[in-house]
């Protein structure tokens, strides 16, 4: 195993070297990072740039300083070296508004302007950004390994996972944070549960909640119902689309809120709890009905419903691991990898927001066992459908995919469901077309 030493590269200077082991690193706030290198010529460097561009000539004594004057003299020194320009790769992180941030912090946005003056100037060399994190809130810190040419980018502001520990369960004890699901999703929710559906009971209750209303009337009357039109009422929207398709309209509506408050902890874009919940509902509505072994509406709902608890940990997660997605990216086990990075998982922080809710057993259940069904001990088959088609929208969905599949898991799991992997086609197939090319929504009725 190769030894590494590691040189800290201070704020106003750079580092340029040929190939040999040594980690270059630079601790970066509203400073940019701009590691370059030409792998052909085993040569590169890392540049730690405090401000855009002098003020005035006079200051242009410490040259390095600045992006404008100090990154020709970075590139300079690496041609020095050795390095062709036409060969050079660059990787471009930093320039938060990290700390306590003031007015005049966001007014002046001293990092934003640097990195945009670093792009600016690379930009006019034709030199390739590999990688450009820059932005947010958060101090980082850049890696760049002068032996193998690997860089990365990792939030440093954990210094220990006590302190993560400690904060995302003082965050979890905050599930008053959380704005609550509406009354009207929590009595479809209880309906479906003890299998009673009082229509009437049920418009009633919509009409109470204008936002739902509005939401639902608002969806009835787009593309979804292209030609149709002119649903004013929730009466109308009862009488065109149908109970059903109104009860499954409003728990979308209802839950579409709640995730889409969520940042980006868990996903790449805004919006994406909330696709992966549409995208897993409909599939499990698909499982249900082929499998006969639940109602394809109660699969439908506990598929919305199913990760509530990332929207508690995505509370802690986009404040205090920023790249949590990406760690997350490519593992086998979402519930191992936050075990071991936020000492909870969101199975367990959907559970104690169920519990606050009071939502049904079977929405509980899902949300505690989706990931390890064998482990429930009632509603197994609904839960077991939910995971299986959490899997296959993992699968399948256009969407980027944030954890891999487990084949073999996935035949215990359609086993459980008295199902095989030969049975594989016809799930497929029943997959709602939209939920495949990227759009579920369109596919709620
Ligand atoms: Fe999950
Ligand atoms: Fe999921």
């Amino acid at each position: 195993m190769t030894y590494y030493q590691k040189y800290h590269v201070p704020a106003g200077t750079f580092q340029v070297n040929a190939r040999k082991p040594l980690i270059l690193q630079a601790y970066l706030n509203s400073c940019v990072g701009v590691a370059l290198f030409d792998a052909e010529a085993g040569i590169g460097g890392l540049y730690h740039i405090l401000l855009p561009e002098p003020v005035s000539h006079k200051s242009e004594y410490n040259r390095e300083k600045y992006a404008a004057t100090g990154l020709p003299l970075f590139l300079g020194s690496l041609v020095r070296e050795g390095a062709d320009i036409s060969r050079l790769q660059a990787v471009i992180a930093g320039g938060a508004l990290a700390g306590k941030v003031s007015n005049q912090d966001i007014r002046l946005d001293i990092g934003g302007r640097t990195a945009e003056v670093v792009k600016e100037v690379l930009g006019k060399h034709g030199i390739k950004v590999a990688l450009s994190e820059t932005g947010g809130f958060f101090t980082c810190c850049l890696n760049f390994n002068l032996e193998t040419f690997d860089y990365e980018v990792i939030p440093a502001l954990l210094s220990d996972e006590q302190e993560a520990d400690d904060t995302t369960h003082g965050r979890i004890s905050r599930l008053d944070d959380i704005q609550p699901i509406p009354q009207v999703a929590l009595k479809i929710l209880r309906m479906i549960d003890e299998d009673v559906y009082d229509i009437h009971n049920l418009s009633q209750e919509v009409r109470k909640d204008q936002v739902i209303s509005a939401q639902v009337l608002k969806y009835c009357n787009s593309a979804v119902f292209c030609g149709q039109g002119g649903i004013d009422s929730i009466d109308d929207a009862l009488l065109i689309i149908g109970q059903a398709s109104l009860a499954k309209i409003v728990t979308a509506m209802a839950v579409k809120k709640l995730l889409n408050n969520s940042y980006t902890g868990y996903s790449l874009a805004k919006g994406g709890l909330y696709h992966h919940a549409i995208g897993v509902a409909l599939v499990a509505e698909k499982i249900a009905s082929l499998s006969g072994k639940a109602s394809p509406f109660a699969a439908y709902s506990a598929g919305l419903t199913h990760d509530l608890g990332k929207v508690v940990l995505d509370q802690f997660v986009s404040g205090a691991r920023p790249f949590f997605y990406r760690e997350i990216m490519g593992e086998n086990d979402l519930v191992e990898t936050e075990n071991r990075l936020l000492k909870t998982n969101h199975t367990k922080a959907g559970l104690k927001l169920a519990k606050k809710w009071d939502l049904p057993a079977s929405i509980t259940n899902t949300i505690r066992y989706h990931h390890c069904p064998c482990e429930a001990e009632a509603h197994r088959e609904l839960v077991t459908i939910i995971s299986v088609a959490n899997s296959l929208f993992h699968m399948f969905s256009a969407s980027p995919s944030l954890h891999k599949v487990d084949m073999n898991s996935l035949s215990r799991r359609l086993e459980l469901l008295d199902m095989s992997i030969s049975d594989f086609p016809a799930i497929v197939d029943a997959i709602p077309h939209q939920v495949l090319s990227g759009s579920p929504e369109l596919a709620i009725t």
